[in-house]
């Protein structure tokens, strides 16, 4: 039933030379049952590892969500509620929104990983986060093995967090989630810059849904590393938020400096704060910081998962004493 010694390259977006003591494929809910009875220990629940970290060799269990199936459970004049599997890729479920004309996803097309992954750092792009378009999920607790509903309200989502990246990190593995997409009347979100550019350029006045999401895609194309290319997981920190006063005194050095009003302070994008620390496209062996944009750090080819890790603590002490801003890493070390 599961793999021993498993090698984790084609399973994680850095592509680090890591390896799993045990990897089981769980492609049906039934299978979880004799999944949980194995003993071994630690487990981790694996999507598509497009925002882990493995600093090591992995001592236990990962077991891997490959549960699939899209499917409509209600449908009115104004809405559909669709239900997805946890292993479905996330842009296929974006894709078929837009051949459906259900709008509410355009904006979140090209983010890797799996549906049930989107809840964990409720993922979010280019003005639109994914609890907007939330309806519920289905997980399983890992200790019981019981299923459990869970509702907006009990997710707990914010900028890039959720109950399950805090209070219940690796309790739960989700298994389904419901999302809740427009039919009738869509407000399309188009106050990112770079959107509205995009859509100047290409001389579009009045965009629908897939309008959008091809700027989308164009923009993400051009800006991040595509990760079958060059080893990388995204953003790999938050964007720091900060009071008004700090972000104040920062601005008297720092006048270019900049920031986006959010409801508990000041956001500064990490982006700025690295490349002005002087690290954008360092490079030391194969661990490096992408020339392209100073958020994402690479694996040019070899690095190890320590390597990564070391860079990531070198970036944040010196943003720190730069800066007096700590940075978060958004990435999961495992
Ligand atoms: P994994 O990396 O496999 O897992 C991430 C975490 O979730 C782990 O802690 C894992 O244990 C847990 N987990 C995964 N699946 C489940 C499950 N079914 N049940 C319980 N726990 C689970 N993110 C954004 O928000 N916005 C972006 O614009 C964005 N752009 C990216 C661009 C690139 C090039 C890359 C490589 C990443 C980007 N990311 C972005 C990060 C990443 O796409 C998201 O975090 C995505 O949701 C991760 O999905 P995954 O299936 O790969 O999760
Ligand atoms: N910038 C620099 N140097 C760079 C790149 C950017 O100074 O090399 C500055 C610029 O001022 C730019 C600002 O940073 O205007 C913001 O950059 P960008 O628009 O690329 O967005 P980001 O803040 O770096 C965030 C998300 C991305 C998401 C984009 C678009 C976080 C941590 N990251 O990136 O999400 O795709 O906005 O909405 O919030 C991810 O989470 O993995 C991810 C890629």
């Amino acid at each position: 039933m599961f793999i021993t010694d498993q090698s984790l390259a084609p399973f994680h977006t850095f592509g680090l030379q890591v390896k799993a003591a045990f990897f089981v494929n769980l492609q049906h809910e039934e299978q979880i049952d004799s999944i949980l009875a194995l003993r071994h220990r630690p487990r981790l629940i694996l999507g598509s590892g497009s925002n882990v970290l493995f600093t090591k060799n992995f001592a236990g269990l990962i077991i891997r969500n490959a549960i699939m199936g899209i499917r409509v459970l209600e449908n009115n004049q104004d809405y559909v509620i669709v239900e997805a599997g946890g292993g479905e890729v996330w842009h296929d479920l974006v894709l078929w929104s837009l051949e459906h004309n259900l709008g509410g996803l355009e904006n979140l097309s090209l983010i890797p990983g799996t549906v049930g992954a989107a809840p964990i750092q409720n993922i979010g792009a280019y003005g639109v986060e994914f609890d907007s378009v939330f309806h519920q999920l289905e997980a399983i607790e890992l200790a019981s093995g019981h299923s459990r509903v869970f509702t907006k309200d009990q997710c707990g989502f914010a900028y890039r967090t959720s109950i399950f990246k805090r209070e219940l990190k690796n309790r739960f593995l989700i298994t389904k989630v419901q999302l809740k997409l427009n039919k009738g009347v869509h407000k399309l979100a188009l106050d990112y810059g770079e959107i509205k550019n995009t859509l100047l350029e290409r001389g579009i006045a009045n965009p629908n849904i897939r309008d959008i999401s091809d700027c989308v895609i164009a923009i993400r194309t051009r800006k991040l590393p595509d990760p079958s290319k060059i080893g990388n997981a995204g953003s790999f920190f938050k964007n720091p938020i900060i009071s008004e006063s700090s972000y104040l005194a920062l601005l008297a050095d720092y006048p270019d400096m900049p920031s986006y009003l959010v409801e508990n302070g000041r956001k500064i994008p990490a982006a700025w704060l690295i490349e002005h620390a002087g690290w954008k496209g360092y490079r030391k062996g194969d661990a490096g910081v992408y020339d392209n944009h100073a958020l994402v750090l690479v694996n040019h080819g070899h690095a190890t998962g320590q390597e990564m890790y070391q860079l990531a603590e070198a970036i944040s002490d010196s943003i720190q004493q730069i800066f007096q801003i700590e940075l978060e890493p958004e990435v999961n070390f495992i």
